[in-house]
């Protein structure tokens, strides 16, 4: 037996120790110029590349229960003549700096991190933790670091200091919320083929409110409308097309009970429902907003599109779907996770036929994923590839190491893995000035490496990922595992 469970284990790619190491904290904030490059940086790269994700799992020592409720620390790039500057800040949220200066947990997690005392303490205390630890975007002159269940935090994209909560010029009103998944249509119709950000928040109760905003460049209101769709929600992505905003309503129940008691966290009380469909919700983007379509199907649980385009009666959206919504179970730590026992995220493309409101799905690879990325100026339209993280394995569901690209044409995917040390975070897709092909550009990846303990930042090539990085820059400490970030063309460089 001991020697059955040795061969198994020559066979893993990952080992579970490395990738735990990943989710340590990062209390430090640092900046410098990387010196330690292997390969050489693209000249013509200049911009910067800003992350965001948890930097803190601990709180003095005291372990968060999930790494969606640690504190949002966001990193960010600069890549300037063939060199690169790093730099990392926590956001100053009211919650991070009063749990800071206490040196003890006093806000209550949304994914189940409790303050100490037991359930007394906790009970009927619905003050969230706006962690701002999700995403991080750079649209009309501010740096806004976002987290889906509350306002936006603003920072100065040169030192990544924190200015304040965010209301975009009196848009939102204390209290709200907003997506932390905008997407930028790069043309848009109703604006004489400028772009705009598209992005949405929800309250949700027994029905579900999503409000759509759109933004013009200078980060000025353009179009806002709300719509009441039947239903508790739980969406954190959704896709956009020219004509529509479309939304995958997974099937879940909430049951508040054991969160107002103290027992449980929110998204703890949050139950996947595979008997009831999925609710495919298409929000028309033009005047009048009339005309909401609600399809259905079986997706499993989504949290993330790679792209959604139309084609004559036809809208196309590419999905990474779930069997199931992996449950956060009480008392048990992340870190303990069985990857085998869960089933992966996979890629799938649906077809919705609007007239005759029928949908049609297709799996296009078996192999684990996340975090797709596309061309920018593919978003909404007919694009031809697909960049995401995945396992390095073809099938079964295990930690991500390696970087594939689909392409929807032939259907065949190139891949570099970082495997057995590397475990990878989304990749981010730079085009390259002047490219003529969709694929002509960089993929940008952070790395954790377990062999050091530190991270590295990966620059790709877009047309032969399987070529190996061009160059790797290694940082002089670990970043743990992150969630999202962008790109952004300017290089913040008058203050490096
Ligand atoms: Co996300």
């Amino acid at each position: 037996m001991a020697n059955l469970l040795s061969q198994k284990s020559v066979f893993k790619t990952y080992n579970r120790q490395d990738w735990q190491k990943g989710y340590q904290s990062q209390p430090n904030e640092y900046e410098y110029w990387i010196d330690e490059i292997e390969g050489e940086i693209p000249s013509q790269l200049q911009g910067t590349l800003f992350r965001n994700g948890p930097g803190l799992l601990d709180i003095h020592g005291t372990p968060i229960q999930h790494p969606f409720d640690g504190d949002g620390m966001v990193c960010a790039i600069t890549f300037q003549e063939g060199r690169a500057y790093f730099r990392n800040r926590f956001v100053r949220t009211e919650a991070y700096v009063k749990e800071q200066q206490a040196g003890e947990i006093i806000y209550r997690g949304v994914f189940g991190t409790q303050k100490p005392g037991g359930w007394l303490n906790n009970a009927f205390d619905f003050k969230l933790k706006n962690i701002a630890n999700t995403n991080v975007i750079y649209w009309g002159d501010k740096l806004l670091a976002l987290w889906e269940a509350a306002e936006p935090h603003r920072l100065d994209p040169h030192t990544l200091e924190t200015i304040g909560i965010d209301y975009l010029d009196g848009i939102l009103e204390p209290g709200d919320d907003f997506s932390a998944h905008p997407h930028i249509d790069p043309n848009c119709k109703m604006d004489g083929g400028e772009p705009c950000l598209v992005n949405f928040s929800i309250k949700v109760g027994l029905s579900s409110t999503i409000t759509i905003y759109e933004f013009n460049p200078q980060g000025k209101l353009l179009r806002r409308h709300a719509h009441s769709i039947p239903g508790f929600s739980f969406i954190h992505d959704f896709a956009i097309t020219p004509n529509y905003c479309i939304f995958f309503q997974n099937p879940v129940s909430f049951n508040p009970l054991p969160f107002a008691l103290g027992l449980r966290g929110a998204g703890e009380c949050v139950k996947y429902q595979p008997d009831r469909p999925t609710k495919i919700v298409l929000i028309p983007r033009t005047h009048p907003y009339k005309g909401v379509k609600i399809l259905e199907t079986n997706s499993g649980f989504v949290f993330h599109h790679a792209n959604a385009f139309e084609s004559g009666e036809e809208i196309y959206i590419d999905s990474i779907c779930y069997d199931s919504l992996p449950e956060v179970e009480a008392n048990t730590s992340y870190k303990d996770v069985d990857f085998e026992a869960l089933s992966p995220g996979q890629l799938w493309r649906f077809t919705l036929n609007l007239k005759e409101e029928k949908v049609e799905k297709r799996l296009i690879d078996t192999r684990c994923c996340e975090f797709p990325s596309i061309h920018p100026d593919r978003v909404g339209k007919n694009y031809r590839y697909v960049f995401f993280s995945a396992a390095h394995n073809a099938t079964g569901n295990a930690p991500q190491q390696a970087i594939v690209k689909l392409d929807w044409k032939t259907e065949e995917s190139d891949l570099w893995s970082f495997a057995p040390k590397g475990y990878v975070s989304e990749p981010i897709f730079v085009p390259k000035p002047d490219a003529s092909n969709e694929d002509e550009g960089w993929v940008l990846t952070m790395v954790y490496d377990a062999s050091l303990h530190r991270s590295i930042l990966a620059i790709l090539d877009g047309q032969y990922l399987s070529g190996g990085p061009i160059a790797q820059l290694h940082l002089s400490h670990h970043i743990p595992y992150g969630l999202h970030g962008s790109w952004s063309s300017q290089c913040f460089a008058e203050k490096i």
